[in-house]
């Protein structure tokens, strides 16, 4: 009984499929998002002075960086002094003549951000926690409101105060990526450039739709570990390349932050946040997801990969445009499935072979993997979740990620990202494990008995352990 809201007008997708189609109605209320062109009587003095400024921007060939800073200040004057655009101002000055086109290219987003009353007319319910609901809408409307958060028109979102009435929720505004001038925030601004290159140019707009599902898993739909009879399912590892490209097909697992898309509009650069980048349109998902919690995931289908890139971290670069083959399902998707969970992050590592944190890890990668009515439930693409930022141990994520997929009847694809060490134990492990038919209770016991030896002795390792003692324990 999933709420799906489709936000589609008949008008603005013209699509044979039965797709539900609600005059959508302006709800200035706290279960949608506020938007900046809300009719609410105080926020439409604001909507008329971001279009003001918005249509001046548009109606110019060429627009400077500091046209888009004046026109973002005007119409959020507290910030004034706060915010910074030096980096976007880096990338232009840093741009050679030839190939700066942000100078035309301001003019056409700020034109796009103009649209928003007349494309996304139906109100966007929030995705609040402890309820599973899903919001489809389209490219050209993702593009609109991306738009929108490029020129931070989002009203009550520029404020992390706890107090604050989206104080739960990721910011959304760009602001935060033009400023702090860094070389991250230069490659990822180029990224993010070249989609709203591609998204205000006719011949290239994109046309489908794209589907975010918040899936939460209630506590009669959590396994009981301990006595899961499940064999392991089967493995394919390998230490050559990247989820998102060798894992095109597949459900494809974001190492997320509860905050969905972590630092994706600050300075990080890490497998969520390059995922963001060079599919922009995952970051509208920051505008509408509450923060996950421990037994809760978000799953986004259809959207598309703009960009190629190089690199990680510090060395990341964008490396060009890219041409996203993936096929589309009958609702004109792409297949692309991401899946975002977000691992715990341990600041003391012997605290992840606690029972309690276990559970809550397996739970949240089951909540992920488990497969929902209305998806083909490929296999899963994943890797070394929670063990870069967040401090895990890649043993034992990958033993708790095999045993999620075991419980949940799915294949896994497992990228140890160059790490060779880690794909051959994982390999023989997994080998010996499978030929002696160990199932994902013994497992939890096998489990449960390393944590008291980790905690006398930090440099036991997980696959040793293992090895020697899955057979005071395969009988049970
Ligand atoms: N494909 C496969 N493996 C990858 C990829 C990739 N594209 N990118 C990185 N990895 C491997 C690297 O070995 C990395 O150290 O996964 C490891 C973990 O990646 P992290 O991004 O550090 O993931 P995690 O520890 O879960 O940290 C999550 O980082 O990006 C932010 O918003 C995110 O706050 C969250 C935190």
């Amino acid at each position: 009984n999933k709420r799906h809201t489709v936000l589609i007008d008949v008008d603005t997708f013209n699509s044979q499929r039965k797709i539900l189609t609600q005059k959508g109605r302006d709800l200035w209320h706290s279960d949608f998002v506020k938007m900046p062109c809300s009719q609410a009587t105080h926020q439409k003095s604001r909507w008329d002075v971001i279009s003001k400024k918005l249509k001046s921007l548009a109606s110019k060939k060429t627009a400077s960086v500091k046209d888009v800073e004046e026109a973002i200040i005007k119409y959020n004057p507290k910030y004034k002094d706060q915010w910074s655009f030096d980096a976007l101002h880096t990338l232009d000055k840093n741009t050679h003549d030839t190939e700066n086109y942000y100078k035309t290219l301001f003019p056409k987003i700020a034109a796009l951000a103009l649209k928003l009353p007349s494309f996304v007319n139906k109100a966007i319910p929030l995705l609040r926690k402890g309820q599973s609901a899903a919001i489809t809408m389209s490219q050209v409307q993702i593009s609109c409101l991306l738009a929108n958060a490029f020129f931070c028109t989002f009203p009550h979102r520029n404020t992390s105060s706890p107090n604050a009435e989206y104080s739960g929720y990721p910011s959304i505004n760009f602001n935060s990526l033009f400023g702090n001038l860094s070389r991250r925030k230069i490659e990822k601004l180029r990224a993010i450039m070249h989609y709203f290159k591609e998204v205000t140019d006719e011949s290239t707009r994109p046309k489908g739709l794209v589907t975010f599902e918040r899936e939460c898993l209630s506590y009669t739909d959590m396994p009981t570990w301990e006595s899961c009879k499940a064999n392991l399912s089967k493995l394919h590892i390998t230490s050559e390349g990247q989820i998102e490209l060798e894992g095109k097909g597949m459900l494809q697992v974001d190492f997320a932050n509860s905050l969905i898309g972590g630092g994706v509009l600050g300075s990080g650069l890490l497998q969520e946040e390059i995922l963001f980048v060079i599919n922009p349109e995952l970051i509208v998902a920051r505008l509408f997801t509450e923060k996950l919690e421990d037994n809760e995931c978000l799953i986004i289908t259809g959207s598309q990969q703009f960009s190629s890139y190089s690199g990680f971290g510090d060395s990341f670069e964008w490396a060009g445009p890219y041409e996203d083959q993936s096929e589309r399902d009958e609702w004109a998707r792409r297949k692309t499935k991401i899946l975002a969970i977000d691992a715990m992050n341990f600041r003391h590592s012997v605290d992840q072979y606690r029972m309690r944190h276990i559970t809550r890890e397996l739970n949240k990668a089951y909540c992920g993997f488990k497969g929902y009515d209305g998806h083909e439930n490929p296999d899963i693409a994943t890797g070394k979740w929670g063990c870069g930022a967040f401090n895990g141990d890649p043993q034992l994520k990958a033993l708790i990620q095999l045993m999620a997929a075991a419980k949940a009847k799915r294949g896994l694809a497992f990228f140890t990202f160059g790490d060779e060490n880690l794909k051959q134990r994982l390999q023989r492990i997994y080998d010996l494990m499978f030929a002696e038919g160990i199932t994902v209770g013994t497992l939890y016991k096998l489990l449960r008995d390393f944590s008291p030896a980790k905690h006398c002795d930090s440099h036991v390792d997980l696959f040793d352990f293992i090895e020697k003692n899955r057979n005071s324990k395969s009988h049970l």
